[in-house]
């Protein structure tokens, strides 16, 4: 039997395989809610503009809501032979309904129609991964304002090179994350824009109102080409852009989990319920999630490819291969909004261990910049002279086995005769932190400060 949708002109089925590659039902069903609401905002307007009658178009909204609630409660049978969401919902309502079923397709085509659904799809998702970042900004912030003081070493080539504070280390992917939602709201706003109504590829002959369409479901304005509006999928290569930027802002973050809870760094305790044991090694406590944060970049970064390659070259308007649109970016965004759930969770869950980092933070002279700086401004000596006073005194620590400050004031007037007793207030790892307070620095006082900003904006939301 040919397809009742459109086999007018075939008299035979397609071939089986024919059917297998043709089909996209078995994951445009997740488009279900956004093609029924873009329905019924379709068959409203018919009928406001007298292009359908009003008993037509109000059998067609009661119609949907039913299909709406068969889906919704799994008593919908989805058939491959009628290929994808837009026939298995029209299908239904032929069954439903009757003749006025038909009525529906007036004015459109599936491909304004698929444009329009995808499209409300990426701006539902795109919302609540916005709220999900928000999450991850707060539990930041939050950890951050407990951890202002908390020193730790920062690094230059994962080389211990001046203390900083967890709480500065954490605020800087809040404003990570804070791009990446600026990135993600700037893809919604040029996303939402309706093709409904740009029907096939020209538009249509019939009066319709593609304001009103366009405002009922939420977007600012109709698209104004219809070529474009069903061969554009910028929306898609756009948001995951911003999907694959925050994807590997996460994976560092993930990363550095990994690295700060190894056992050789012990810098951060994960509890129970962000680990994993080892079927072998019983002292085993592995970072798994992080692990798979740092992983799932991956196949984010691959959908953005995939869209890409697919879309190149392609020629105006519609072709088939813009099908290939949609299991990427499903995945893609499903992936992500776990990436951002299991981050949240580890940075609710994390412990520093204040002492080790305190420790670590002091490591390999990381006070020697304070030193220098001290020099240039006690001593008003020239930085370049005053680096290469602190090399020497540097050189002497190692020699004898002792951190900075614990360098004797003689052996310091040795290198530099100028040199006094003030040196000393600048050369624990505390007192550097301290010390940095330009704005954007790590000095507690400013953490605090961000981390309040931040929190104040976010509770705001
Ligand atoms: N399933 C199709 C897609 O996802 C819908 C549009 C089909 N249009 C067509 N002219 N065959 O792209």
């Amino acid at each position: 039997m040919s397809n009742k949708m459109w086999g007018g002109r075939f008299t035979s089925a397609p071939d089986a395989i024919m059917e297998e590659i043709n089909a996209s039902i078995g994951f445009d069903q997740r488009l279900y809610a956004q093609d029924i609401a873009g329905s019924k905002a379709h068959a409203a307007m018919l009928a406001a503009q007298g292009i359908i009658a009003a008993e037509d178009a109000q059998k067609i909204q009661d119609g949907l809501d039913t299909i709406l609630s068969e889906i919704e409660a799994g008593s919908f049978t989805f058939r491959r032979e009628l290929e994808d969401i837009h026939m298995n919902v029209e299908s239904r309502l032929a069954e439903l309904i009757g003749a006025s079923a038909g009525r529906l397709h007036t004015a459109r085509s599936r491909n304004d129609q698929v444009a329009t659904d995808f499209r409300l799809y990426v701006r539902d998702t795109v919302d609540a991964l916005d709220a999900q970042l928000a999450d991850l900004q707060k539990a930041l912030a939050e950890k951050a304002l407990a951890n202002a003081a908390t020193v730790m070493p920062g690094f230059t080539h994962l080389q211990t090179a001046q203390p900083v504070t967890f709480g500065h280390h954490l605020m800087a992917y809040v404003e990570m994350t804070a791009r990446d939602r600026s990135r993600l709201k700037d893809a919604r706003a040029r996303l939402n824009e309706c093709p409904l109504g740009s029907a096939a590829l020209a538009g249509t002959s019939f009066p319709i109102d593609r304001e009103a369409t366009a405002s009922a479901l939420g977007f600012a304005r109709p698209t104004a080409n219809s070529l474009d509006a069903v061969s554009d999928r910028d929306f898609v290569m756009e948001t995951l852009s911003a999907a694959s930027i925050c994807a590997v802002h996460l994976s560092r973050f993930a990363e550095e989990v990994v690295i700060w809870t190894s056992p050789s760094f012990g810098l951060v305790k994960l509890s129970d319920a962000f680990t994993t044991g080892s079927s072998i090694m019983p002292q085993k406590r592995n970072p798994d999630a992080a692990e798979l944060v740092r992983a799932k970049a991956g196949r984010i970064i691959g959908a953005l490819t995939g869209i890409l390659v697919v879309m190149k070259g392609l020629p105006l308007a519609y072709a088939k291969d813009m099908q290939e649109d949609k299991e990427g970016a499903f995945d893609a965004l499903s992936a992500l909004s776990l990436v951002v759930a299991a981050s949240a969770g580890m940075v609710r869950d994390l412990t520093p261990d204040a002492e080790r980092m305190k420790a670590a933070a002091g490591q390999g002279y990381s006070t020697a910049t304070d030193l220098a700086d001290w020099l240039v401004r006690a001593l008003n000596i020239p930085f370049r002279e005053a680096h290469h006073i602190t090399g020497r005194i540097v050189g002497i620590a190692a020699e004898k086995g002792l951190a900075l400050e614990d360098v004797p004031l003689a052996d310091m007037k040795a290198v530099d005769a100028r040199i006094n007793d003030d040196v000393y207030s600048v050369l624990s790892v505390e007192c550097s932190v301290n010390s940095r307070v330009s704005y954007g620095g790590t000095a507690p006082s400013q953490v605090r400060t961000q981390a309040e900003r931040w929190l104040k904006l976010l509770n705001g939301e």
